[in-house]
């Protein structure tokens, strides 16, 4: 089964030929972004405190570095945040309902270089950076209305370009395991782990 007619079946998870999984990521990625009606790259995101206690919420997938990173965007003073400031340990997984796809992300985290977030912070709608200023991600909210008022006061105060508040940042995820997962016929699904090994990926297939 190729991953998409005319890719190559090295860019296919589970064929013979598929050494890397990011093009194979990418491959499937891309079918996701044409087919999905609604966010392909929305993502749950899972931390976990020093302690072990998760917590998992969606972010959006930005970007996918060459040396395997997933990079989402956030408030770094936010639960994930703080969690992830605390365990830098996080798993993801993207789901596309329509072409019935898992696939599961696990990695150590790290914050983006100032200049990409600064890059991609500028790419943003003026709405989206006002909200980022104005919101105290994760913190308690009187009421809507104060929320309403920040984001006129920040509007008001920032008539031509918005700054990127020092704590609105990109997190990358370093993946040291990817797994594919397909759905197939009487629930004999398809799985592939790749895990990291040092100067490449070894793979395994896995029971449903
Ligand atoms: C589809 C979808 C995409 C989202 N993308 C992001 C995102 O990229 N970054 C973000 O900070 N929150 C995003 N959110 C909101 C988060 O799920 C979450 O509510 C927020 O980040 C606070 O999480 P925390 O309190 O665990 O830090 C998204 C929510 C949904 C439903």
């Amino acid at each position: 089964m190729s991953a998409n007619p005319g890719e190559p079946a090295r860019h296919d998870p589970f064929s013979p030929e598929a050494l890397d999984p990011l093009p194979c990521f990418q491959a499937w990625f891309a079918e996701a972004r044409a087919l999905e009606p609604n966010d392909p790259d929305a993502m749950a995101l899972a931390t976990a405190t020093p302690q072990g206690r998760p917590s998992v919420r969606m972010v959006l997938l930005k970007n996918i570095t060459a040396d395997g990173s997933f990079v989402f965007y956030t408030n770094a003073q936010s639960r994930k945040g703080e969690e992830l400031r605390a365990n830098p340990n996080a798993a993801l997984c993207l789901h596309w309902k329509s072409l019935r796809r898992q696939v599961r992300i696990e990695g150590v985290v790290s914050e983006v270089q100032s200049q990409q977030a600064d890059l991609y912070f500028r790419s943003r709608a003026r709405g989206s950076q006002i909200g980022a200023l104005a919101s105290d991600q994760s913190r308690p909210l009187n009421d809507r209305v104060t929320l309403e008022a920040r984001a006129a006061e920040i509007s008001a105060l920032y008539p031509a370009e918005v700054p990127r508040p020092p704590h609105w940042t990109g997190f990358a995820v370093h993946a040291h395991t990817i797994e594919f997962w397909q759905s197939r016929a009487d629930r004999l699904h398809d799985r592939m782990l790749y895990t990291r090994i040092p100067g490449g990926w070894e793979r395994c297939l896995l029971y449903p």
